[in-house]
């Protein structure tokens, strides 16, 4: 990647706005996420996060505002099917509760979003161990779902999130489930992949060990976006 690559963002959101009702969600909300770059937006329960997250992820329209990524200056300008394809390529997801299917192995469940675009399910199974093998879960691939931790799974998660090589992984409240212990691996976790893969990792959270090992922290305050400058 040439150096203006990298200072490109990989994603700009601007004026995003959204009401629910008399009560105004987001109302104008910016927000730039750089190539390799982990950020934390930060805020109250009931703020906002999940619905800035669903916006800028393409899951879930706003009412105004524009979300530029994977090449497109504004996501919601796409209609269905692009608009699913486009997040396809370009976004991998991390959320609270990881959903699995039961009757596939980890390595089965971390390919389906290759053979889903057309991968050879062998294939897609030996791309899905490698990715097993880095977060250390390569003895537990052969397992089902319902045998793995809660830590263990969201790791098994985020190997899911980036089998399609996204240029953006989503994470909501990605240690809401999880003890102080495995809350910590799953945050070393997403922060080495943003190192590692280049990949910009955007985290909403309100959990505090989050943001401090994240590169920035947003606040969503008012239904804007405050930095918090950089953790320590
Ligand atoms: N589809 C909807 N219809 C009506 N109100 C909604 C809808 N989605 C969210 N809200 C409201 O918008 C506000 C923000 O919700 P959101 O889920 O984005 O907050 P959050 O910051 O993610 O909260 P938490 O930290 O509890 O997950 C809340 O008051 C919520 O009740
Ligand atoms: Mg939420």
């Amino acid at each position: 990647m040439t150096t203006a690559a990298a200072m490109e963002p990989v994603l700009t959101a601007r004026g995003l706005s959204q009401n629910f009702g008399e009560r105004s969600v987001l109302s104008g909300a910016d927000l730039e996420l750089r190539h390799g770059e982990a950020l934390a937006v930060v805020g109250v329960s009931g703020s906002g996060k999940s619905t800035l997250l669903y916006a800028l992820a393409g899951l879930r329209q706003p009412e105004g505002g524009t979300v530029a990524w994977g090449g497109h200056d504004d996501v919601w300008s796409l209609r269905e099917p692009e608009i699913t394809l486009a997040r396809r390529s370009t976004c991998g997801f991390v959320f609270q509760f990881p959903a699995f299917l039961d009757d596939l192995t980890v390595a089965a469940n971390v390919a389906v979003p290759l053979v889903v675009s057309g991968t050879r399910p062998r294939g897609a199974r030996g791309r899905a161990r490698e990715l097993l093998d880095r977060f250390g879960l390569g003895p537990l691939a052969d397992n089902y779902p319902a045998t793995l931790s809660g830590g263990e799974l969201q790791r098994a998660s985020i190997a899911r999130a980036l089998v399609m090589e996204p240029g953006i992984v989503f994470c909501d409240e990605p240690t809401g489930a999880l003890d102080e212990k495995n809350s910590e691996l799953v945050v070393g976790e997403l922060r080495r992949i943003a190192e590692e893969f280049g990949v910009g990792v955007l985290i909403v959270t309100h959990d505090p060990s989050v943001w401090t090992a994240c590169d920035r922290v947003l606040r969503l305050d008012e239904g804007r976006l405050v930095e918090e400058g950089s953790a320590p």
